[in-house]
């Protein structure tokens, strides 16, 4: 953690922004445990910017368009995320993939949310993918990131129940007020000092208070 003694939070997004918007009014409402110092979008005019704007956040936009290439863009990235001096980046629906070097630069001080009970469905289409696989649950998981796609070890998971009528558009409303809720949670647990990536050579895991928890994160059902 940095010398302030309110940990530093770069968001990145791609999008509306709604997870971006539990932060906020998790950080409103004091439970955050965090300051968000800025929120970068790699799309120009997103909704995601407004919501940021609006709750007087430095709203930053680097078109990854502009770059020649992925490497490029992460480098450039990178340099204005460390500007911010951050404790934690938090990936909030940013729909990038990113290079190894740019993971493995913020390996441990990096957490995303991904809408699958992982390890599965990774990727996209999850909603759709939970329905055709004719899973009985879904959710969402946050977790560190590492340079495996939606690999990296789990911090928190909620899963809920998929109902007979559900479509993707119902169960990834569902599943995102979910998300609203375990996304701000584990971001304090990160600020508080109480969620830690543990990257050993035996494999890396996620630690709550200097326990191990399990692989995909502590479960939460909902019914
Ligand atoms: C969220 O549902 C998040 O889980 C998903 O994008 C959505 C962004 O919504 N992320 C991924 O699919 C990452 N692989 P938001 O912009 O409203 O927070």
């Amino acid at each position: 953690m940095s010398n302030s003694c309110v940990p530093r939070v770069v968001v990145l997004i791609s999008g509306s922004g709604t997870n971006l918007q539990a932060l906020i009014d998790a950080q409103a409402n004091a439970s955050l445990g965090g300051e968000i110092v800025a929120v970068i979008s790699n799309r120009p005019g997103v909704k995601g910017l407004e919501r940021a704007a609006a709750a007087d956040i430095n709203a930053l936009t680097l078109d990854h368009q502009d770059f020649a290439s992925r490497e490029l863009f992460d480098t450039a990235l990178a340099e204005l995320i460390d500007q911010q001096r951050p404790d934690l980046v938090v990936l909030a629906g940013f729909m990038r993939i990113l290079t190894p070097a740019f993971t493995e630069h913020y390996l441990g001080r990096m957490l995303n949310i991904h809408p699958s009970l992982l390890p599965k469905h990774q990727g996209l289409h999850t909603h759709q993918r939970a329905l055709d696989a004719g899973d009985t649950q879904h959710g969402a998981t946050v977790h560190f990131v590492t340079a495996e796609l939606d690999g990296g070890p789990g911090a928190v998971q909620v899963a809920i129940d998929i109902l007979p009528d559900d479509t993707a558009d119902s169960l990834a409303a569902r599943v995102q007020r979910q998300e609203h809720v375990i996304y701000p949670l584990a971001v304090q647990w990160f600020c508080q000092g109480r969620l830690k990536m543990d990257n050993s050579p035996a494999g890396s895991r996620s630690l709550l208070d200097g326990e191990p928890l399990p692989t995909n994160g502590r479960l939460i059902s909902v019914s």
